[in-house]
């Protein structure tokens, strides 16, 4: 489908409906000039304090949340919420919008454990529930789209079972991205884009090959919720994705302004 772009968010960047307003707004408007829209949002913090409030402790390896039974649970809640808020933002901006879990439209399957190395360590970690995308079903997206509608997905999986998975956001936005082959995909987070030093805003990055971001995985400088970005967008970009771009929500004079951020190049 032309003209489509897939926009992620995630917790830290998007929170509360100031930033959830000034997010509609500009997607209403991006709807005007003729491009369709899909979105996929995460709820890190918010998943994170909800579980410490039910005397639970969240634990992420590598950037992505290891999950049990609770913390499923409460991801699950968590993010029903958060998508039920964005929807009613978007239709009160006037851009139509359904919230759907992932497991609408994608097939999921359990994550193989992953190697972590840890103050030079390398130890294999099973992450528990986490499930990547296996398979993507685009017709009831395309559904959606051609009525007019923007499909909000909260990241909860299923896998061939039934089995619930709790997928990180940008795994999940980048498997929807591969599945439905978009023009563009657009990760809005709390950093200006990929930084050369996480403490210093001003060392943004504006572009890198995926050969650089590569290496700089590999060197440690990027680190965290990072990794599974960076891995996302070099998927979608590998799968054909032609335009792949981090940038920051917090700019309060425009998000998705051309020029923003950083850009991944194949
Ligand atoms: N080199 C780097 N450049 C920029 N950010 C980095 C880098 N290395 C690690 N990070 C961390 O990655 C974080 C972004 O990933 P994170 O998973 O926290 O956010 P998100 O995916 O937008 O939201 P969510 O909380 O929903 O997962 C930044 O806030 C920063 O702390
Ligand atoms: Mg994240």
């Amino acid at each position: 489908m032309d003209n489509l772009y897939l926009l992620k968010f995630g917790g830290s960047a998007i929170r509360g409906k100031g930033d959830m307003m000034r997010l509609s707004a500009e997607m209403a408007a991006m709807m005007k000039e003729g491009k369709k829209l899909i979105l996929v949002h995460g709820g890190g913090p918010e998943i994170s304090e909800e579980m410490e409030r039910r005397g639970l402790n969240p634990v992420k390896v590598c950037g992505v949340r290891v999950t049990d039974r609770d913390a499923l649970e409460v991801a699950e809640t968590v993010l029903r919420r958060i998508n039920a808020d964005m929807v009613g933002c978007l239709r009160e901006s006037g851009a139509d919008a359904i919230g759907i879990p992932g497991y609408f439209c994608t097939l999921c399957e359990k994550k193989a454990p992953i190697k972590a190395s840890e103050g030079g360590e390398e130890r294999e970690v099973d992450l528990g529930l986490v499930g990547e995308v296996a398979d993507v079903d685009p017709q009831p997206l395309f559904d959606l789209i051609g009525q007019g509608i923007v499909p909000v997905v909260y990241p909860i999986g299923k896998d061939a079972a039934g089995n619930m998975l709790n997928v990180n956001a940008d795994t999940m936005a980048a498997g929807i991205a591969v599945g439905i082959g978009c023009s563009g995909m657009i990760a809005i987070t709390d950093v200006p884009g990929i930084l050369r030093d996480v403490s210093d805003p001003s060392s943004k990055i504006d572009s890198l090959t995926i050969a650089e971001a590569r290496a700089l995985m590999e060197d440690g400088t990027i680190s965290g919720g990072m990794i599974p970005k960076v891995e996302s967008c070099i998927k979608a970009l590998e799968a054909g994705v032609p335009e792949v771009r981090m940038v920051n929500g917090k700019n309060e004079s425009g998000i998705m302004s051309e020029g923003r951020g950083t850009i991944i190049t194949g």
